[in-house]
């Protein structure tokens, strides 16, 4: 038992005393990141202070001072935006900011170079001279680093939704991830270096080799393209090595049906400290001790049946909204169907922009990616915490990350069964990502080697799909609001800091356009230029021609779409600023709104949690 939890759970803590009550919480989940992060020689993640970071090379050879003054003035435009003083003035410029301009290729991202790889920054301002770095890099490939090649004739592995498993699955899956965690720390198949994949790739700990200039890039799987690619060949393997230690090559990941009524609580499996099967006295590997109890059944006898329904509206600031069950089901099916259909109107708008190597360009999540953020925010943030879940660098270390990634692979099968099409960019096709296969040999695969789940040996059990039929309904009468509001227009509007609620009358280049118009290009809203900071959580809610400035209900016609962000480090506050852009898709929502023929929309931004914190350019709309 060498994994972290498994280190955590035989610590001082008795199983009680990691109760679900907060200030219980809070002392467990110290001790859990002091345990988790012991020194180098423990072999285990490892947080160092250190006195500063070394500036990030400006990877612009030919035009260095230039691109870096460029970042210069913008930090500086932000710190009078965001109101932060000189908190960013020295701030190294991380991520896609990396490089500007000359360096930009569309060439394929490689695989990275593990040489290059370095300690993930997790605490807000990389500067700080008590900046927290986690060493998230893999185990050195003790052999060559070859193409992976996936088996001719897999086994059928079919991944159940995990509200429906029986005993005999949970007992099956339970011993998988027990021999995950069971295996050495060093071993590349360990839940523990499992659970590193994702802070590598996620915080910045991996760099790729600049196919033109050679210089070592900072680059995410999220926020873009990679999103959904990098996620299904993650899965894939943390399967076939789960699969492989139990000897069941049918071995199967159960998903999360959080897109379907009965899936909207944390599947029962993960919820208790010890084994919930019937004679059995082991602790249970899919518990974590750092997910939020108010989220989580009660463990005392009258409410041990209490299930508290998810919430894809979660805003962590002032807690749960107390809005009734049964409005909170019909908000996630509307929040589901937004995203799905839609604001998922093509690939770049539902799996993530365009990103290429070195360029400073193409952040924004697809609306795939931010119908994920929710869950991740739900089940690991508190007032006071977000680990595990709530935050990139430490969501692998919760179990319950891989089935809710289940989930999220899955919903990209489903928009293509609903006629959605994948990007057809050589760049996209060709670009690599580094794993250990199930032997624990250094593979390297391809985004077009994922494509197709059948060659890869599996697939969903098949659902319902309810949130289908959660189109919110037309408007009986047409409103007056957008024809009588006296909201400025977005010149006027914007830039603008997200501290109040915002209203503006948006300007439609065309209106009333034909079905086969509409069948051609869609019409979209885009937020251009949304900066917050990359340890904030931040939400905003936007609704169309809507007079209401509340946003609790999203299964009406005016709910459009949820901008919404998972922190990179630790704790809530600050951090690095990142920049993203954030899309809707408007012609569903203004047929319902009956609004076809307006020349004006009125667009209202509701913030929900770090608004005083966000900045945004401006709006417009494009047709793509
Ligand atoms: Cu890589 Cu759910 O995030």
């Amino acid at each position: 038992m060498s994994s972290f939890l498994s280190t955590a759970l035989s610590s001082s803590f008795t199983p009680s005393s990691i109760s679900s009550t907060k200030d219980h919480y809070k002392i467990a989940s110290s001790t859990q990141i002091s345990l988790l992060y012991k020194k180098p020689n423990n072999q285990h993640f490892h947080v160092s202070a250190c006195k500063a970071i070394p500036p990030q090379r400006n990877n612009n050879k030919n035009s260095s001072s230039s691109s870096l003054s460029v970042e210069t003035s913008k930090v500086d435009r932000r710190n009078m935006l965001l109101g932060l003083g000189g908190a960013y003035g020295a701030a190294t410029i991380i991520g896609d900011k990396l490089a500007l301009g000359a360096d930009c290729t569309d060439l394929p991202l490689p695989y990275p170079d593990l040489t290059a790889c370095t300690k993930s920054v997790i605490s807000p301002i990389p500067d700080d001279p008590n900046a927290e770095q986690v060493e998230c890099c893999p185990p050195t490939p003790l052999s060559e680093i070859k193409p992976y090649k996936i088996p001719v004739n897999p086994v059928k592995r079919i991944r159940p939704a995990a509200h429906l498993v029986d005993e005999a699955y949970i007992r099956k899956y339970m011993n998988a991830i027990e021999a995950m965690k069971a295996l050495p720390d060093k071993d590349p198949r360990s839940f523990y270096q499992q659970a590193k994949i994702h802070c590598a790739y996620c915080n910045y700990g991996h760099k790729v080799k600049h196919p033109v200039t050679g210089e070592e890039v900072r680059f995410s799987v999220h926020g873009n393209w990679f999103f959904l690619p990098f996620h299904r060949w993650y899965l894939y393997f943390f399967e076939r090595i789960a699969g492989e230690l139990i000897n069941d090559p049918t071995f199967a990941l159960p998903y999360w049906n959080w897109d379907a009524p009965c899936g909207m609580t944390i599947p029962a499996m993960f919820v208790p400290e010890m084994s919930p099967l019937a004679g059995e006295t082991r602790p249970n590997p899919l518990y974590d001790a750092l997910r939020n109890p108010d989220h989580l059944p009660l463990n005392n006898d009258q409410d041990r049946c209490r299930q508290i329904v998810f919430d894809l509206n979660f805003n962590r600031a002032g807690g749960d909204n107390q809005l009734p069950d049964i409005t909170r089901v019909c908000n996630n099916l509307a929040f589901v169907y937004r995203n799905m259909v839609s604001n998922a109107v093509d690939a770049e708008r539902f799996m993530g922009n365009k990103y290429y190597v070195g360029c400073d360009i193409g952040r924004g999540a697809g609306s795939c990616e931010l119908l994920h953020n929710p869950a991740h925010s739900w089940t690991g943030t508190t007032q006071n915490n977000n680990e595990d879940m709530g935050n990139f660098y430490s969501a692998g270390f919760d179990p319950i990350f891989y089935c809710h990634h289940g989930n999220v692979d899955r919903t990209w099968d489903v928009w293509r069964k609903l006629g959605g099409n994948d990007f057809g960019d050589q760049a996209w096709l060709d670009s690599k990502f580094f794993f250990y296969d199930e032997l624990g040999d250094p593979v390297y695969v391809s985004v077009k080697d994922c494509l197709d789940e059948e060659k890869l040996g599996y697939e969903y059990q098949k659902v319902e799909l309810p949130w289908l039929q959660a189109r919110p309904p037309r408007k009986l009468e047409k409103s007056d609001v957008a024809a009588n509001s006296t909201a400025p227009t977005v010149a006027n509007a914007f830039p603008a800091k997200l501290d109040k609620v915002i209203k503006v009358l948006v300007q439609r280049p065309k209106k009333a356009r034909s079905a086969s118009q509409k069948k051609k290009k869609k019409e979209i809203l885009v937020f251009q230029d949304i900066e917050y900071p990359m340890n904030e959580f931040v939400k905003f809610d936007v609704f169309i021609n809507d007079e209401d400035e509340v946003g609790d209900l999203m299964s009406k016609a005016e709910f459009a779409g949820t901008f919404s962000t998972i922190p990179h480090g630790k704790g809530h506050e600050g951090g690095q600023v990142m920049a993203s852009s954030f899309t809707i898709g408007l012609d569903e929502v203004l047929e319902d709104l009956q609004a076809d023929d307006d020349e004006y929309i009125l667009v209202t931004l509701i913030p929900k949690a770090g608004g005083d914190k966000v900045t945004i350019d401006g709006l417009k709309i494009d047709f793509v």
